[in-house]
């Protein structure tokens, strides 16, 4: 099928920025990208590209060049589904918060309402491309309730999981590893496989069959967070033992059968994909009544909320047993740098703990909002709206923030906290002045000669 015509139902952050490249990389096709949130289709319609819904470096720049021309961002969905030949779900799958499987399985019920939708109004022939994570065999669902419409239109399914990272997306979607396309019929494969061609090498694109496309995007998440969470684990040994994590994770990572990526010890990995997929693993692992399975990857879970959670404990522990009324500033609360995306931030749980505690906490993030703050936070539901927004406040400079303050907590590893002044900022401070620095990003001797108490994670 020759595709003139693309639709994208989600303009989030995935598939805002991936519509974008597609439609940069391939002119003479039509890409419309809707959504039911009418704030967010307004933000990637404004004029002012420094005012869209997403933060990623080089997304306003792409936005620009390619908007009115043959980007579109619309809530005219069903218009945008009929006309299309081809149609990408990358609608949210978040883990579900009721019923079977609450805590755990990956809702799908946008996903279906989007496969409704599709049949509803679809009058001719289309290629459905997942590019939501899904769970494995969740293209026979949607192939059931397309195939059920009474029409005669025909559906081929494809899955096309993307493993763009936040902060990154642009870089990672213009030079990927890999595109992975899995399908089952080779047309419908061809035609989405000649988009990518567009500046994809074909040796980087894999074929492959449905199933094992929808799994390999889980198990490429779960590999990596087990990653994090192996090298967390062995930071924590590190602390009792004067080894430093980031020595041996450089003297492990010069193995070339280990590398180098993805060793960075940290407050714990947060995000809205590692849990969720991990959880939805273990949760299928389960329903196959695999245990020893679903137990060995529930572990990457339980060692990340043991990190988070004994970053908070030792920073208490430190200031003598209490951080009641004491002010704690926190540079950072994005889950990592260049994104505004705070979902699953390790920083809302060390809040949230320290809150228990009775401290007052003054953030400085670059790009994240007090709104988007006391909204995370209130998400909890461990106090009420009015004592999170009397107990946390964002500040408008790192000055504030740290100002009075009787530590610093570094939750987000953003380049700009490195080139502070460090010294005016310990003149401000209440003393001892203590850092915990959850990014292992400052430099221990220097904050030590300046006078600080400085801890880091895993040394
Ligand atoms: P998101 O929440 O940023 O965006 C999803 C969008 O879908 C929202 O704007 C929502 O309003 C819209 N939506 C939901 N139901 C709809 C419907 N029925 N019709 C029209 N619009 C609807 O989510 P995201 O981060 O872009 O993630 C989307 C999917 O991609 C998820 O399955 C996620 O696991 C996967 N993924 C995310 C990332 C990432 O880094 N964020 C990376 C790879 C894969
Ligand atoms: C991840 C996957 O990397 C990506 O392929 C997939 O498509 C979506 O999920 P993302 O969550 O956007 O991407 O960012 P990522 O760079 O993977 O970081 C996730 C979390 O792990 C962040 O909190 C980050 O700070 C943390 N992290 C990452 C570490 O703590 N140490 C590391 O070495 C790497």
């Amino acid at each position: 099928m020759k595709i003139t015509k693309i639709c994208c139902i989600g303009a989030g952050y995935v598939g805002g920025p991936t519509m974008a490249v597609i439609a940069n990389k391939n002119p003479h096709i039509k890409v419309t990208i809707v959504d039911i949130n009418q704030a967010r289709i307004d933000a990637w319609n404004d004029p002012d590209a420094s005012n869209l819904p997403i933060y990623e470096p080089g997304l306003a720049e792409i936005v620009e060049e390619t908007r009115g021309k043959n980007l579109f961002f619309s809530t005219e969905i069903d218009k945008a589904i009929d006309e299309s030949e081809m149609i990408f779900i990358s609608v949210n799958t978040p883990t579900k918060t009721y019923g079977k499987g609450k805590g755990m399985a990956a809702d799908l019920k946008y996903v279906e309402l989007c496969a409704r939708n599709i049949a509803d109004v679809a009058t001719t022939d289309k290629i459905i491309v997942e590019k939501s994570t899904l769970p494995v065999r969740t293209a026979q669902a949607i192939k059931s309730i397309l195939d059920n419409t009474g029409s005669d239109v025909k559906f081929d399914i494809l899955s096309n999981p993307e493993f763009l990272a936040e902060g990154t997306a642009i870089q990672d979607l213009l030079n990927p590893d890999r595109v992975l396309i899995g399908g089952e019929s080779e047309d419908a494969i061809e035609s989405l496989a000649s988009i990518y061609g567009s500046w994809v090498p074909e040796h980087q694109i894999l074929k492959t069959n449905v199933w094992s496309s929808e799994l390999s995007k889980l198990t490429a998440n779960a590999f990596l967070a087990q990653r994090i969470s192996s090298i967390n684990a062995i930071s924590e040994l590190c602390e009792k033992t004067e080894a430093n994590v980031d020595e041996v994770a450089k003297a492990i990572g010069m193995d070339s059968r280990i590398g180098p990526k993805f060793l960075k010890s940290s407050v714990g990995f947060g995000g809205s994909c590692f849990q969720k997929d991990i959880l939805n693993l273990v949760y299928i692992a389960r329903s196959y009544n695999l245990h020893a399975v679903a137990d060995y990857w529930e572990q990457v879970i339980i060692l990340n909320d043991h990190q988070k959670r004994r970053f908070a404990d030792h920073l208490i522990s430190t200031l003598y047993n209490t951080v009641s009324g004491k002010k704690i500033g926190f540079l950072g609360w994005a889950f990592k740098k260049d994104t505004n995306d705070t979902r699953e931030s390790a920083a809302i749980y060390v809040a949230d703990h320290l809150l228990n505690e009775q401290a007052n906490i003054a953030v400085y993030d670059p790009k994240v909002s007090n709104e988007k703050m006391q909204s995370d936070l209130n998400h909890l539901n461990t106090r009420t709206e009015e004592e999170n927004s009397k107990l946390v406040q964002a500040t408008k400079t790192p000055y504030e923030a740290l100002k009075g303050a009787h530590a610093v907590a570094i939750m987000t590893e953003w380049d700009e906290f490195k080139t502070y002044d460090w010294k005016k900022i310990y003149s401000e401070m209440k003393k001892p002045a203590f850092i915990f620095d959850g990014r292992n990003i400052l430099d221990k001797s220097e904050m030590e000669n300046m006078g600080f108490e400085y801890s880091s994670i895993g040394q």
